[in-house]
This record gives structure tokens, C-alpha cells and sequence, in this order.
């Protein structure tokens, strides 16, 4: 047997159970990941997580490669979406087409997440239609955040009818999937049963075709902003704080570099 295949848009959607995705920036995250997800998203969200941005706006192309090409090169079956960043496609269609078909020659991923509904949707069909598969993201929508009013919870009263329209649109110009981000619940649960399209909620429904949170919330690797949707599976914040403040007691008292860790150390008397 040769290496295994990679997931595809095409054999996620041939999934029996729910579409378990992460997102991943780095190279050995991915590598730890990939063997349990069956999509590993390589998300804006880095400027706020990695960068420690308090919003996704500033983050660029540029940086979502260098992110991207670090995923594929840590992990070999999950399926890799990178986001599209704010500013590199929102312009035109065309805009978008070159933003994406320089993030896939250089990094070897699969396909793009972009976010919008309606308004995207020409965009969407445009991507779909020329050998871009494209992964959808509506609800909150973070590079909104400014017209949004902020991270909230998104879909009460008529919202709901605007993101249920929002869904069929990216659904009917050819997205394979979409993420459903900090919607009500009943909303997420109506959308999933409405397209055709997966649906991957954060902060949605359990009934949606499947789940994904940011690796280093679901880690406790990043508290600076812990959304209601986020569960904490690991709590690795503090076991890095315990090895570095060991690693600092070591250095302080010259008990490390040991012999272990040294070539020819003449030993204590
Ligand atoms: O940027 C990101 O991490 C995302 C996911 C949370 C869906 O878009
Ligand atoms: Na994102």
C-alpha cells in the first residue's frame, strides 16, 4: 500500500459521519491533527490566535500562504481549505479567481474558504465554475466584524431570514460546503436541512454535517477570547506554563544542560 489519499471536496461529501475539521497554522499542529480530522482549515483567524491581532482584518495573503504551505506540509490525509483574507477577494470575481489560484499553485491545497452570502454568491459561481472548490462561511462572519457590531451571536428575529438566504445562495452557486458560524440554533438546524451544501458549525448545531473549532481554543492554548461555543477538550496552556517555569528553575540553579544534554561534561564530585 502507498501513502494514503488525501480527503477531496468530493469524499467529504461521501461521509457517513459528521465532517471533523480543525483549523491548523502550523506544521506540527497539522501533523497532530491530521490523523483525526477529515478537514483541517488553515483559517484567518491566525491573526487574532498567532499573530495576536484583535481581528482577522489586517491579515494577508501573503501570510495565509506561508501558513498554508506549512499545513500541507504536515499533514497527508486531511483535506486543507485556506481562507481567503479580507481585502483579497471581495473586489470582483476576477480578484478572487487570482487570489485563490495563487494560494493553491503555491501551497498545494485542495480549495478556499471565503465569507458571504448573498453578495458572494457571483463570486462563488465564478470560483466553482473555473476548477476552484469552494468552502462558504456564513452567520458571523469575522471579517464583518465592524458592520456586524462586534463577535456575537447572529440569526434572532429577521436576521435568520437573511442567513437562511444567505446559505441557499452560497449553496446554489456551487460551494460544496460552509461553515455556519455563532448562529441559533434552530437557524443552523433549518440551513443544514435546506442546502445541499455540508454544513460545518462553530457555535451552530449539532445537526449540522460537521464541526469545527480552532485548534488552540479547543486546546486551552489561547484565552485572550473564549466565545460561549468553544469546549475546551485539553487544557495545554498550563502544561506549557509548568514546563517553562521547570525549564527556567533548571537554567537558574544550573541543573540543566545536564550530561544527557552535553557532550564530554565531566561529572560532579
Ligand atoms: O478563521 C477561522 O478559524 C475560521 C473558522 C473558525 C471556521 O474561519
Ligand atoms: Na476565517
Amino acid at each position: 500500500h502507498g501513502a494514503t489519499k488525501r480527503h477531496t471536496p468530493r469524499s467529504l461529501a461521501a461521509l457517513e459521519t459528521p465532517v471533523v475539521a480543525l483549523t491548523a497554522y502550523t506544521a506540527p499542529m497539522a501533523k497532530l491533527m491530521d490523523p483525526h480530522c477529515d478537514l483541517l482549515l488553515v483559517g484567518d483567524s491566525l491573526g487574532m490566535v498567532v499573530y495576536g491581532m484583535d481581528s482577522t482584518l489586517a491579515v494577508t495573503t501573503d501570510m495565509m500562504i506561508a501558513h498554508g504551505q506549512a499545513v500541507i506540509r504536515g499533514s497527508q490525509r486531511a483535506c486543507v481549505a485556506i481562507d481567503l483574507p479580507f481585502g483579497s477577494y471581495q473586489e470582483s470575481p476576477e480578484q478572487a479567481f487570482r487570489t485563490s489560484a495563487d494560494i493553491m499553485a503555491r501551497t498545494g491545497a485542495g480549495c478556499v474558504k471565503l465569507e458571504g452570502g448573498v453578495e458572494m454568491a457571483e463570486t462563488i459561481r465564478f470560483l466553482t465554475q473555473r476548477g476552484i472548490p469552494v468552502i462558504g462561511h456564513i452567520g458571523l462572519k469575522p471579517q464583518a466584524v465592524h458592520t456586524h457590531g462586534g463577535f456575537r451571536t447572529v440569526g434572532r428575529g429577521d436576521e435568520a431570514d437573511q442567513i437562511m438566504q444567505d446559505a441557499k445562495a452560497v449553496s446554489d452557486a456551487g460551494a460544496f460546503a460552509m461553515v455556519i458560524e455563532s448562529t441559533m440554533e434552530p437557524l443552523a438546524r433549518a440551513i443544514t436541512e435546506a442546502v445541499p451544501a455540508i454544513t460545518i458549525g462553530i457555535g451552530a448545531s449539532p445537526a449540522c454535517g460537521g464541526q469545527v473549532l480552532v485548534g488552540e481554543d479547543m486546546l486551552g492554548l489561547f484565552s485572550d477570547f473564549t466565545p460561549r461555543f468553544v469546549k475546551r477538550f485539553g487544557n495545554l496552556g498550563a502544561e506549557v506554563d509548568k514546563a517553562v517555569a521547570d525549564y527556567a528553575t533548571a537554567v537558574r540553579s544550573r541543573e540543566f544542560p545536564g550530561p544527557d544534554q552535553c557532550v564530554g561534561l565531566a561529572k560532579k564530585s
